[in-house]
């Protein structure tokens, strides 16, 4: 049995509105995200809605992700994808990574939960971080746009340090479309994952 066959550490977690399960998540999973999981969480409340073209790009680049090394989990209501995160475990082991760590570290990405302030983002958090310790890296790396408040508290409240601000990473061009993986006014944080 291979680390991502294992279960993951928190598979339930009770909410208002019924039981999240979570489980690793799989190519046609991202057929059936909804919008909230398809946007930036950077776009204004007002911002007009995002066009079809777009949206397939969005499942195009997500299924890319998950092709070339990206695992991600999501959180499941009622046959509803209400919660998803990705988990980079590679990039920063790369020689050429833009940024150097001084020791083995998993890229925690896009954590989002539509059920807010019960306890599934923090889910997630945890589990994202128990597939980076069984993958054997030993540090947590999660970007956050300066702006965006209730996600750092989070991450603060879960233990991760501001380390870099205002970074730019840019990640291989996707379809002749550039894509940051932070982009200021970004923070990075860190945590370490082993006492
Ligand atoms: C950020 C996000 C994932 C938080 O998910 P959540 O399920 O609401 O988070 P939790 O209920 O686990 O909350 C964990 C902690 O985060 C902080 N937090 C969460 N929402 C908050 C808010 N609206 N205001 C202030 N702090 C908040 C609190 O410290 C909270 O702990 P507490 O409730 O015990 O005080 C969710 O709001 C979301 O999906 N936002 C949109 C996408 C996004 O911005 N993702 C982050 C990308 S970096």
């Amino acid at each position: 049995m291979n680390f991502l066959e294992t279960p993951l550490p928190v598979a339930e977690h009770k909410t208002s509105k019924g039981i999240v399960k979570f489980r690793l998540a799989e190519l046609s999973d991202i057929d059936r995200l909804s919008l909230a999981f398809l946007g930036s969480d950077s776009e204004p409340e007002d911002a007009p809605a995002p066009s079809e073209e777009f949206l397939d790009l969005t499942r195009r680049f997500f299924k890319h992700l998950i092709n070339s090394g990206s695992v991600a989990i999501v959180g499941i209501l009622d046959d509803e994808i209400v919660a998803m995160v990705y988990v980079d475990l590679l990039e920063r082991q790369k020689p050429k990574s833009r940024i150097k760590v001084d020791r083995p570290t998993g890229i925690i990405e896009r954590v989002r939960s539509v059920i807010e302030r019960e306890g599934v983002g923090q889910a997630l958090l945890y589990n994202a971080e128990a597939l980076i310790v069984r993958a054997g890296l030993v540090a947590a790396e999660i970007g956050v746009k300066a702006t965006n408040e209730r996600a750092r508290k989070m991450y603060e409240k879960a233990g991760y340090q501001v380390i870099l601000n205002g970074h730019i990473e840019l990640l291989p061009d996707f379809e002749g479309y550039s894509i940051f993986r932070y982009e200021p006014p970004s923070q990075v944080m860190f945590k370490s994952l082993v006492s």
